[in-house]
C-alpha cells in the first residue's frame, strides 16, 4: 500500500489523499464483511476484480451522461475519483425479490418484481443502515427533496442502462446499492455517483440458471466466491490485463 495520507479505512476499501486537491485515491482491498460486520473473511483477489469492473461500470455510465466521482484507474488495486460531500443514503434498487427485501416483506426469492422497486436506506452502521422514507430523510436534513429527485433519476437510469449491459452478458440485475455525493464546483453543486459498482453491491444471476455470482456466495457460504466475481470480470470483457495470472487461485480465509 502507498505512503499517502490515509483518510478513512473502510470494510472493502481504503481511502488517500489523492495527488492533486480535490481528489482521492481508492484502494480496493480483499476484505469482505457481511450482516452489518457479524461476518468476516478475506477473499483473495477481490480488490483487484472490484478494482477493474468498477472502472468499467462508471466508464460506461459516463458514457451514457451519469456524473460519477471516477476520473481514472490508477493500477490494479487504486483509482482515482474526485473528492465528494457523501449523502447520508443508499439507494437500492431491486427488480428481482432477494435478500432483506424477501425477508421484511415475506416475498420469495427469484419473484420478479412488478415494477423495479426503489428503496431508501440511511447510512448508520449502529443502526444497521434502516430502511427510510423520503419524509425522514428530509426531515433530518440527510439530503434535500432535490437531492432525492437527482438521486432517483440517476438511480433508475443507471438501471435500465446497467440491466441492459448484464442481460447481454447472460447475467440478471436482481438489485444493487447505489451511493451518491455532492461535488462542488465554485459556487456549484451537482450530485454525482460514489462509491464503488461491484459484485461488493449488486446481485447478479446467471441468466440461465439463477446460479449467484456476486457477494451472496460469501454471505450463505456457497463456495467459489472469488471464481464467480472472476466470471463476472470476464463476461464483461474484462479480465485484468495479464489474465487471471494476475490473481492469485481463490481462496477464502475466515
Ligand atoms: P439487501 O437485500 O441486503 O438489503 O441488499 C440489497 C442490495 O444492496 C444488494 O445488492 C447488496 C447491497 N448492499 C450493499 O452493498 N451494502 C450493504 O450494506 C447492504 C445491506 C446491501
Amino acid at each position: 500500500m502507498s505512503r499517502r495520507r490515509q483518510i478513512y479505512e473502510g470494510k472493502a476499501k481504503v481511502l488517500f489523499e489523492g495527488p492533486e486537491p480535490g481528489t482521492i485515491v481508492q484502494y480496493f482491498k480483499d476484505d469482505a464483511s457481511a450482516f452489518n460486520d457479524r461476518k468476516k473473511g478475506t477473499i483473495v483477489g477481490k480488490g483487484v476484480l472490484n478494482n477493474r469492473i468498477s472502472e468499467f461500470l462508471m466508464t460506461k455510465l459516463g458514457e451514457i451522461g451519469i456524473a460519477t466521482h471516477f476520473v481514472r484507474r490508477l493500477n490494479m488495486r487504486e483509482q482515482l475519483v474526485r473528492a465528494v460531500e457523501i449523502i447520508p443514503i443508499a439507494i437500492v434498487v431491486r427488480n428481482v425479490a432477494a435478500g432483506s427485501f424477501s425477508q421484511r416483506l415475506g416475498i420469495a426469492e427469484g419473484t420478479v418484481l412488478p415494477r423495479s422497486i426503489v428503496e431508501y436506506h440511511y447510512k448508520n452502521k449502529e443502526l444497521g443502515d434502516p430502511l427510510v422514507s423520503e419524509e425522514h430523510i428530509t426531515a433530518f436534513g440527510w439530503a434535500s427533496t432535490q437531492d432525492l429527485d437527482d438521486m432517483m433519476q440517476m438511480a433508475l437510469r443507471i438501471n435500465d442502462f446497467l440491466s441492459g449491459l448484464f442481460l447481454g452478458v447472460q447475467i440478471k440485475l436482481v438489485d444493487f446499492k447505489l451511493e451518491f455525493g455532492r461535488l462542488w464546483s465554485n459556487d456549484e453543486m451537482r450530485v454525482v455517483l460514489a462509491d464503488e459498482l461491484s459484485p461488493d453491491n449488486c446481485r447478479l444471476w446467471d441468466l440461465r440458471t439463477n446460479e449467484k455470482m456476486d457477494k451472496d456466495r460469501f454471505r450463505q457460504d456457497l463456495g467459489g466466491v472469488a471464481e464467480a466475481y472472476q466470471e463476472v470480470a470476464r463476461r464483461l470483457g474484462i479480465l485484468p490485463e495479464s489474465g487471471p495470472a494476475d490473481i492469485p487461485d481463490p481462496r477464502l480465509v475466515r
